[in-house]
This record gives C-alpha cells, sequence and structure tokens, in this order.
C-alpha cells in the first residue's frame, strides 16, 4: 500500500469511515505523502509533462505565458494602471508562468509557499486550480441524497454510503440531481460538493482592491450537469484518465470539473462582477488579436517558429476548446 494509503487506512480504523474531502486532502496534499507534496521533493515524483501524469496548458511555454502576459497587459492598460500592477498566480505548480509575468510584480502561491501582498491592484490568475481542490461526494437515489464516505477493507479503499446529507449543501445537491432526473432516467446520481471552493475565492481575492480574477479550468455549468449523472471524479496516472479515484493514493492525481455556475454565485457573493464565461480559445484570441499573434510567435529561428506555431495550435483547437475561462472583476467601490 502507498504510504498516503497507510496513513488513510489507520486514520479510518481509528475513527470510522472518511468524507470523500478528507481522502482527496490526505491523497494529494498530506505534507509528507501527498501527490503533489511528494513532486516538489521526490525525483521522479513530478506530475506534470512528459514524464508525469498530465499536461496543463502552462507546460506550453512560451506561447501560453505570453498570451496570458497581453491579457494582463491589456486589463493594466484598461485600469490606467502604472508600474503598481500585481500579478498574483494561485496554485503555480512549477512556476513556469514566472519568466513571462516578470512586467507586473510578479508573485507565486501554491500549497508550500508564496504570499500575496497584504492589498494589490492588478490581477489573480490560477489555471488548473479550483480543479484538484478537495471536493465532498454524494449519492442521490429516489430523492434522497447520502454523503459517501471511504472505508477500508481486506487492503482496499471502498466507497459506502454514509449519513443523509443535511444543512446549507442540501438544496445545492437537490437542485442539481433533480436537473439530471428530470433530463435522464437515473436510478442514482452522484454529484460532488465544492466544500472548499467560496473559502479559497475569499482568500484569494480579499487583498484585492480593483482589477481582475482570471479562472482557467474544466468544468460544466448548472445546465451541463446533465452529462454528469456518475459525477466527474477522476484520476489520472501516466497520461490515462482512470475511474478508480480511490487507488493508490498519493500516487495518482484526483480532479473533480470545476462547477462554473457555483463558481460565479460565489464570486457574486464576494462583490465582484462576473463575465459571462468563455473559452480558453475565445480568451486567447483576444489576447493576441491586437498584433496577430506575432508576440506570442516571436522566434530566433525557424524549428522554434514552428515549434510556437503547433503550440499556438494545440492550445486555440485542442485545450482551448475544452477549456473554460471565467472573468471576475472587482471594481473600485
Ligand atoms: C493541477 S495543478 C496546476 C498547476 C499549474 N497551475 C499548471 O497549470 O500547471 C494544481 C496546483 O494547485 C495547487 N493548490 C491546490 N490547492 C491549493 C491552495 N489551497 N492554495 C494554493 N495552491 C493550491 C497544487 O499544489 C498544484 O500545484
Amino acid at each position: 500500500m502507498t504510504q498516503a494509503g497507510q496513513l488513510l487506512a489507520a486514520g479510518i480504523s481509528a475513527q470510522g469511515p472518511i468524507l470523500f474531502s478528507r481522502f482527496m486532502d490526505v491523497a494529494l496534499y498530506d505534507p509528507e505523502h501527498g501527490y503533489y507534496r511528494r513532486a516538489r521533493r521526490e525525483q521522479g515524483a513530478d506530475p506534470f509533462g512528459v514524464h508525469g501524469d498530465f499536461y496543463t496548458a502552462t507546460q506550453l511555454q512560451p506561447v501560453f505565458g505570453r498570451l496570458i502576459a497581453a491579457q494582463c497587459a491589456q486589463w493594466r492598460r484598461q485600469l490606467g494602471a502604472g508600474d503598481e500592477f500585481h500579478v498574483v498566480e494561485w496554485g503555480a505548480g512549477r512556476g513556469e508562468m514566472a519568466e513571462h509575468l516578470q512586467a507586473f510584480q510578479y508573485c507565486a502561491v501554491d500549497v508550500d509557499g508564496g504570499t500575496p501582498p497584504a492589498e494589490f491592484e492588478g490581477v489573480v490568475f490560477c489555471n488548473e486550480l479550483f480543479d484538484a481542490l478537495p471536493v465532498d461526494a454524494v449519492r442521490v437515489r429516489r430523492g434522497e441524497a447520502r454523503m459517501m464516505r471511504v472505508d477500508h477493507h481486506n487492503g482496499r479503499f471502498v466507497w459506502i454510503e454514509g449519513e443523509p446529507l443535511t444543512g446549507p449543501w442540501l438544496p445545492y445537491a437537490t437542485k442539481l440531481s433533480a436537473r439530471v432526473a428530470e433530463l435522464r432516467e437515473e436510478e442514482e446520481v452522484w454529484l460532488e460538493l465544492p466544500v472548499h471552493l467560496q473559502s479559497l475565492l475569499e482568500r484569494m481575492t480579499q487583498p484585492l482592491t480593483r482589477g481582475f480574477v482570471l479562472a482557467i479550468d474544466y468544468g460544466y455549468t448548472e445546465r451541463e450537469i446533465i452529462r454528469f449523472p456518475r459525477g466527474t471524479l477522476m484520476a489520472y496516472r501516466r497520461h490515462q484518465a482512470l475511474d478508480d479515484v480511490l487507488l493508490n493514493p498519493g500516487e495518482q492525481d484526483i480532479t473533480a470539473h470545476v462547477p462554473f455556475t457555483h463558481l460565479e454565485h460565489c464570486a457574486q457573493s464576494l462583490g465582484l462582477v462576473t463575465a459571462p464565461l468563455c473559452s480558453l480559445t475565445q480568451l486567447l484570441m483576444s489576447a493576441g488579436e491586437h498584433d496577430q499573434f506575432a508576440a506570442a510567435l516571436e522566434a530566433s529561428d525557424e524549428a522554434s517558429s514552428l515549434q510556437l506555431r503547433m503550440q499556438l495550435k494545440s492550445l486555440l483547437f485542442g485545450l482551448g476548446e475544452t477549456f473554460r475561462c471565467l472573468v471576475m472583476e472587482r471594481r473600485r467601490e
């Protein structure tokens, strides 16, 4: 069993079956054995890129970084801001964006460090942060929503049905599951509860006095939930998507699609003004259109020029259609 697995099994044996958010938190972020924590210490445990488990748009450098920098520069001009314009990146991972955001006061934040300024004007940026946040799992059957817990039997982690869902998440689960049931004849519906989204967004945006928040991720709107009657939990290992999120904790990534309608509500409740959700392709097209992508594609020789054009193509026609962008604005009171 993995070391994170041993930790989880010991916790379950002492206190009983655990909520999925606890399982995901230990599997990904245990300071010693969590998937993202190990990656920063152990050689060969890096989850990103060709030898890892997945690619993100951030690995398509320099084109992605240059276009995000162009978008930030556009916002700086729009606000008439000067040199004290900050870009704070949350969930910065390997820090590949740093080089491209040097024209701003740049700060990278991740679970192991990075301190944003106490107050700033500028941009809060995150790419694939929210899909990596621990969520709870709920199963709705014949109109009754119950928490799903994780137990440990014969060396394996297994799902078991827990207590009925009560409290503030009940209307959320009822509304979404009713939507699925109304349009599909599903016996049961699985859903995730994004229990940490609001508090993280609040931490990220509290110091922002004026400016924009750009969240890039994959996910669904309330209307699109119909596509996911079994929920959206997914594990990734060696570029393969796996359904069993309970296998090998600490050694595979676990993600949940981002519920964008809920993210919009969280943003609005924090006083942010949300723009209509758009695709990453739309955002990058708008960031590159002023010079027809000339700066993003600037290269010193033909081989690198070809590589940059391939990156742009992957961003606009591959990842760009899968990923969505939510832009949220903090206006001056
Ligand atoms: C899927 S990775 C994306 C990394 C990078 N943004 C990219 O696009 O390659 C998610 C990152 O979010 C970080 N993360 C998760 N929860 C966080 C939190 N509460 N605060 C800051 N970073 C967090 C993880 O440690 C991880 O580096």
